[in-house]
């Protein structure tokens, strides 16, 4: 495996201005009209000069070749002499990308979590590390459902299900928005990743509102500054100049006061289209709009009041972010500080997901039992090497990681001999794990094997977008940057040929062997997987533990050893379903055109098609025992305005401390249109120790339980009965189904 930072970041971005619009909000003073005022004392052309990066096409694409991407802060329209600091943007979503940030498990870890209230302090300290090194604009809040397990940015987004990726979304934009404004991305219906720039999705309206877009409005109601574009097309417009996306619905609609920008360079094809759709900003360049918008104005194409629009939008967001953030808590002392190193590791430990865990000798696997433990087995390539994600725009580069081996070997201590084999030859593998007390075996995917797609730079693709023309010297100044970039990191980073979707969602094959070999060997076998969903029907019954690390973040090794032996319990529950095989998945095509987004995808199409999932939407073992008894609804008769209380006892009724996410579902009896078989309504984590309990109360809003109605364009609840299932997955069999009427 290369190594996942080939090409360090300097310890420090370039020191940013902040300005000095926090100044003019003394005294009380109205921040909408600070930005008005502004807006007055901005000139026609410096207005327009907001709506672009400030960095030149040719230079600026040369530094990110030669430079590396994310260094430092992409700007776009700083204003020195108002003190307009312009947007300073940086990437996420699993941690900051400047400098030598705290690496986070990525979001379908921390969707695994199903708890917003970590999420909100993890979005806490991304915010504070950004602002720390000269961002004030965080681009991590990634939330495209995964409609397929295959598409390579799957590990960037949440999960699934709209409203739990919404509440997850939500909470990172609360915590990141204390010190930096938050873009939410990419809006809308992104979710394929080799074929972003050239496929169309079509969906209709009832589907675009109750599947792909609840979950941007929710953080559009948590207050986002930015919204990010996307690159495909929906419905045949493309999603950078897409009026009916970027105007009806976000701002008019949803009453969205902030700014779009673009999903970066080549994410506008058409200024006039752009300017007039809603776009309020290309990135990160002097692109298609810095050339072609004061023409459209000066010929009345584009009105002026548009880019006043535009410019307010701004510079708005920029005064109400001026004053953000405690000094205390953004200097740089606070990057990758003990603090955030440690909500790492329980975030990390917080998604990982226990699918299997039979016993052995009489106990569950997991724990092992550290007391008699004198020697395990830690087998695998990806065991001894850092795997944290994706190494294009959500790169992370954390000045340590702690892999699975040395998690285990500092847990475990010089007593305990932890023996590693790489399992390139799973017979070796095998004796090794079989002379131990227990076998670790880590599996999986790396960046090699999904993430996002970049198509090679060449005049075809090219050709498709605008670009400006290239002077002479531009040409030398790229080919010199190329040329320095090959000789320094051939392999990874921005323009190396990795990650893209996954052709397949099982493991190698050579994996699946490896597994197969020292489960024979060794009983006490504990599989550890890597990366996002994955297809584990042909080999799961040969181990008696499973468990998915996800892409962990910088503390991963501790986080797994925490788990393995018994220091902490596995608190992580899937955001998304596991099949048994791509049978009854939606179609998925990396290389489409065009695709059609349908009302059904992940457990809710599984269950329509009566297929039964591996491992179902919510699924995750504790290594205690939980019981769920007296569930209750009230009221049980409601309006479509009013809230239900659904209420059930938890009890810890094993002898551990540990986590269970209560889990409530929907499901429309009698209803006059076609509805999913059941739905999320709501969720909430919960700690015990054991023998304790405790009531659980969730607040359902009645409009939950909602439809899209194309007819009169809006949300309607169907007055019917509605089961609402409480339980610990969405296919519990011990279940509680209790049920309101709407009327
Ligand atoms: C990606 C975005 C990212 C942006 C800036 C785009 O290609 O799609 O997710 O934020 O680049 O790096």
């Amino acid at each position: 495996m290369t190594d996942p930072q080939p090409d360090p970041a300097p310890d420090r971005p370039v020191d940013a201005p902040f300005g000095t619009l926090a100044e003019r909000l003394v005294d009380g003073a109205d921040p909408e009209q600070v930005a008005r005022d502004l807006l007055d004392a901005l000139t026609p052309a410096q207005r327009l000069d907001l709506m672009w990066g400030d960095a030149d096409f040719w230079s600026g694409l040369a530094e990110m070749l030669e430079g590396g991407y994310n260094r430092r802060p992409y700007v776009a329209g700083e204003v020195p002499e108002l003190g307009i600091p312009g947007l300073r943007f940086t990437d996420g979503p699993r941690g900051v990308s400047l400098g030598h940030s705290t690496c986070f498990p990525v979001a379908m870890a921390r969707g695994a979590t199903w708890d917003p209230e970590l999420e909100e302090r993890v979005g806490d300290a991304m915010g504070a590390e950004a602002r720390a090194q000269g961002a004030n604009l965080f681009g991590g809040v990634c939330v495209n459902l995964l409609r397929h397990p295959a598409w390579g940015r799957a590990q960037e987004t949440f999960g699934e299900d709209p409203l739990h990726v919404g509440l997850m979304g939500a909470a990172l934009t609360r915590g990141v928005q204390r010190h930096v404004m938050a873009c939410v991305k990419h809006f809308a219906c992104n979710s394929i990743d080799n074929a972003r720039f050239q496929v169309d999705v079509t969906v209709s309206e009832r589907v675009l509102h109750e599947v792909y877009l609840p979950h941007f409005r929710r953080i559009v109601d948590a207050g986002v500054a930015v919204v990010m574009s996307a690159y495909n097309s929906v419905n045949g417009e493309w999603c950078g100049q897409h009026h009916e996306l970027l105007t009806t619905i976000l701002k008019q609609r949803w009453g969205f006061d902030g700014a779009v920008i673009s999903d970066w360079v080549f994410g506008l094809r058409d200024a006039r289209l752009g300017a007039l759709g809603g776009l309020d900003v290309e990135m990160p360049f002097r692109q298609i709009y810095a050339h072609a918008l004061p023409g459209l104005v000066a010929s009345g194409d584009v009105p002026e009041a548009r880019i006043d629009d535009a410019a307010l939008r701004l510079v708005r967001q920029q005064v109400r972010f001026s004053g953000a953030g405690d000094p205390d808590r953004t200097s740089i002392d606070v990057v990758a500080s003990d603090a955030h190193r440690a909500l790492a590791r329980e975030a990390a430990v917080g998604s990982i997901v226990l699918l299997r865990n039979e016993p052995v000798g009489g106990a569950p696997v997991v724990p092992l039992d550290a007391s008699s433990l004198r020697s395990v087995a830690v087998v695998g390539a990806l065991a001894s090497v850092p795997n944290l994600g994706d190494v294009m725009s959500s790169n992370v580069h954390p000045p340590s990681v702690v892999t699975p081996l040395a998690g285990l070997r500092s847990a475990l201590g010089p007593e305990v001999e932890v023996a590693h084999d790489d399992g390139s030859d799973p017979s070796a593998a095998a004796v090794v794990a079989g002379d131990a007390d227990a076998g670790i075996v880590v599996v999986g995917y790396t960046e090699r094997d999904e993430g996002e797609y970049l198509p090679p730079m060449n005049a075809t693709f090219l050709g498709q977008f605008g670009v400006p023309p290239m002077a002479e010297a531009d040409g030398a100044a790229l080919a010199r940057a190329a040329e320095r970039r090959t000789e320094r990191a051939p392999a990874t980073d921005v323009a190396g040929p990795t990650g893209g979707d996954r052709r397949s969602l099982a493991l190698r094959p050579e994996d699946e062997a490896l597994v197969a070999a020292v489960a024979a060997a060794q009983p006490r076998t504990v599989v550890v997987m890597a990366g996002s969903a994955v297809v584990t029907s042909r080999w799961h019954d040969l181990v008696p533990g499973l468990l998915v690390l996800w892409y962990p973040g910088m503390e991963g090794g501790h986080a797994l050893a925490d788990v393995l032996l018994g220091r902490a319990d596995p608190g992580g529950r899937l955001p998304c379903v596991f099949p048994r095989d791509e049978r009854g998945l939606p179609a998925f095509d990396p290389d489409a055109t065009a695709v059609t987004y349908g009302l059904l995808h992940g457990h809710r199409l599984l269950e329509a098609s009566g297929i039964a999932p591996a491992f179902p939407f919510g699924f995750g073992c504790s290594t205690t025992t939980f019981t769920l008894t007296d569930a209750r609804t009230e009221p049980v008769d409601v309006t479509s305005d009013g809230v239900v209380s659904v209420r059930v006892t938890v009890r810890n009724t094993g002898n551990r401390a540990g986590t269970e996410v209560v889990q409530c579902y929907a499901r429309a009896i009698g209803s006059a249109v076609e509805r999913p078989p059941r739905w999320l309504v709501g969720f909430e984590k919960v700690r015990l120790d054991p023998g304790r309990s405790v009531d659980v109360s969730l607040a359902i809003p009645v409009a939950h339980l909602a439809h899209y109605d194309e007819a009169v364009h809006d949300f309607v609840v169907e007055p019917t009965d509605y089961e609402l299932i409480v339980g610990r997955h969405s296919l519990d069999p011990d279940a509680h189904v209790t049920r309101v009427r709407v009327t």
